[in-house]
């Protein structure tokens, strides 16, 4: 079974999560370096839209974009129950547009930038452009890549409502000319009783520190501003954290 068609899961194996720490993190980039006035927030490759609640606790208004029905669904469900105004989006994230309407600051979050080229990424980053006001920023977590050519693996497991999830994560090389690599995520879930198990495979482009700060500069709309350290705003990335690029449209 497919893991972004099975929000409930998702949900839960990826709610390792300190949101509300994370969100500080945001507010924090937005003081420093927002040249607007932030409102209207929007989250690309959205999913289960893990800060939705956060985002309108504080007054913000929530926009997601995902490519799937099911977490688009689920998300219409949850802002419907808890009566949060919300605007969700049905899209590629690499060729969208929202019309007239303009945001404040954009993001994508656990490296979910779904480009296989450079060319993808400048599409992608001219689809950010056109519906980003000049002076909002666009964050972008875990995209670009500090632990140089390693694969990435990670095992975790968390219990909750009388479900039980071991999820194992690999990122591995695929092709080093091409830079692409394989995301393998794999669900293993005791239900009350029963056994399941969820599985996405991603093929997509890694990105080097400098090669991404080459490709902002040549491609011209954006301005590098930082890259931090586990949503420390005081902290420069390094190899070991989950790290965090903050740009600004220009
Ligand atoms: C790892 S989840 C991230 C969900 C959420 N942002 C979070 O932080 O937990 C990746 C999401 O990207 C969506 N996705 C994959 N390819 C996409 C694309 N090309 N355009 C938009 N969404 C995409 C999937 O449906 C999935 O919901």
């Amino acid at each position: 079974m497919y893991l972004y068609k099975n929000p409930k899961y998702y949900e839960i194996a990826f709610s390792f999560r300190n949101i509300s720490n994370e969100v500080d993190f945001f507010e924090k980039a937005i003081k420093k370096f927002s040249k607007v006035k932030v409102r209207k927030i929007f989250e690309l490759a959205s999913g289960n839209s893990p800060y939705l609640e956060e985002w309108h606790k504080r007054g913000y208004k929530y926009y997601g974009l995902d490519l799937n029905r099911e977490m688009l669904n689920f998300v219409e469900a949850r802002a419907k129950e808890k009566e949060i105004k919300t605007r969700l989006f049905r899209a590629n994230m690499n060729k969208f547009s929202l019309g007239k309407t303009k945001v404040d600051l954009i993001y994508v979050l656990l490296g979910s930038l779904y480009v296989k080229s450079n060319d993808d990424f400048f599409n992608h980053l001219d689809s950010v452009a056109k519906v980003l006001k000049s002076g909002g920023l666009y964050v972008l977590d875990g995209v670009v890549w500090f632990n140089i050519l390693s694969d990435n693996k990670q095992r975790w497991t968390i219990s909750k409502q009388g479900i039980k999830i071991k999820t194992t994560f690999r990122a591995k090389v695929v092709d080093p000319t091409t830079q692409i690599f394989r995301e393998d995520v794999i669900l293993d879930i005791l239900d009350h009783e029963e056994k399941k198990q969820l599985r996405s495979n991603d093929i997509r482009k890694f990105f080097f520190p400098q090669e991404f700060l080459a490709l902002i500069k040549c491609h011209n709309k954006f301005k590098f501003l930082g890259w931090f350290d586990n949503f420390d705003i005081n902290k420069p990335a390094t190899p070991k954290g989950r790290q965090i690029v903050v740009l600004r449209k220009k």
